[in-house]
């Protein structure tokens, strides 16, 4: 308890007992060839995780290429159907440890969150509602389509199409899925809740985060969230989806979690935590995150720190 265990997530969690977790929290994979990580397919088609020149300049912001994704190839057709088979190689499990009526929180792209939560929906979870958490910025990926036909001299085609690009909308919000494990067979919700102590949510902390109890969360950025992880994830955000649906002691699994930022966020609330990752650096940097969370930070069940949250108004 209160570790993380370094190694393949899928297998660790076989040792993880049955019913022993009040929730998951955790940002997987995306799927989309982010990183090496993050390549969950056999599509070795070029671009795969190459970086063109302009991108090279722009930095961190353009990283990698991402693969572009032709309707005409079988192979990247393919690329959502893998996916969803690897969720599946861990969606059992993830059901098999946590309790009765507990909730999972899943931060999955936009691209792929259908294909998880099919994997999940077919390993027993109820699919219960898709939060858009809101973020602050985000970068445009799109190309003036003018500019192009400019270079090329083309320039009937550079007036008709002045305005127009191609590539994406600014995505401003990422999806955080939440799955409930089925309440036990002939109980109540009610009666789950008494005797498991998962299956409510805490209402008086999620409209601190949210307008009107919503499913839009709003939470800013520190400037912590950044730095220690290519897809590190605002601490206050996990201390949102935490604190409504755990108590303090409660245990918080993450099997993907990276330089840890849902174990600091369970720490700083006074949860237990295990939190299983793969690569050894992001290991080393989650453990020095937590050793730099005070145990006088860890916060009790109605201590929850909201006073330094601003809602975007
Ligand atoms: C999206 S990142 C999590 C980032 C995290 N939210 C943070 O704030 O730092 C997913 C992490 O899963 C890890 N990972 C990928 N496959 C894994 C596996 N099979 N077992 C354990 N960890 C794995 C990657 O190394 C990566 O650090």
């Amino acid at each position: 308890m209160n570790e993380i265990l370094l190694g393949d997530s899928v297998e660790i969690i076989k040792g993880i007992e049955s019913e022993s977790v009040h929730a998951i929290v955790s940002d997987i994979p995306y799927g989309i060839s982010y990183d090496e990580w993050d390549v969950l397919h056999s599509n070795t088609n070029s671009a795969l995780l190459g970086a063109s020149e302009a991108q090279k300049k722009a930095g961190n912001i353009f990283k990698h290429r991402g693969k572009p994704l032709n309707g005409w190839s079988e192979a990247d057709r393919k690329i959502s159907k893998e996916y969803q088979i690897w969720c599946e190689t861990w969606a059992h499990e993830w059901f098999r440890v946590l309790k009765p009526g507990a909730s999972v929180f899943i931060f999955a792209g936009r691209r792929m969150a259908h294909r998880c939560i099919c994997a999940m929906e077919d390993a027993g979870f109820t699919f219960k509602d898709m939060i858009s958490w809101q973020k602050e910025h985000a970068p445009h990926r799109a190309q003036r389509i003018s500019v192009i036909y400019n270079r090329r001299k083309d320039f009937i085609n550079a007036e008709k199409w002045e305005g127009w690009r191609v590539g994406n909308l600014r995505p401003i919000f990422e999806p955080i899925l939440w799955f409930m494990k089925p309440y036990t067979i002939g109980g109540t919700l009610a009666d789950n809740v008494r005797d498991y102590e998962v299956g409510a949510f805490y209402n008086e902390l999620w409209k601190k985060y949210t307008l009107d109890c919503s499913n839009v969360l709003m939470v800013p950025t520190e400037k912590t969230d950044h730095g220690k992880h290519p897809a590190q994830k605002p601490v206050a955000v996990l201390e949102a989806l935490i604190g409504l649906v755990t108590i303090e002691g409660q245990i918080i699994l993450d099997p993907f979690c990276g330089s840890g930022s849902t174990l600091v966020a369970a720490k700083k609330q006074g949860r237990k935590f295990i939190g299983i990752e793969s690569n050894p650096e992001f290991v080393n940097i989650a453990n020095e995150r937590l050793s730099d969370v005070a145990n006088s930070e860890s916060e009790n069940f109605n201590g929850i720190n909201i006073n330094n949250i601003t809602l975007f108004a």
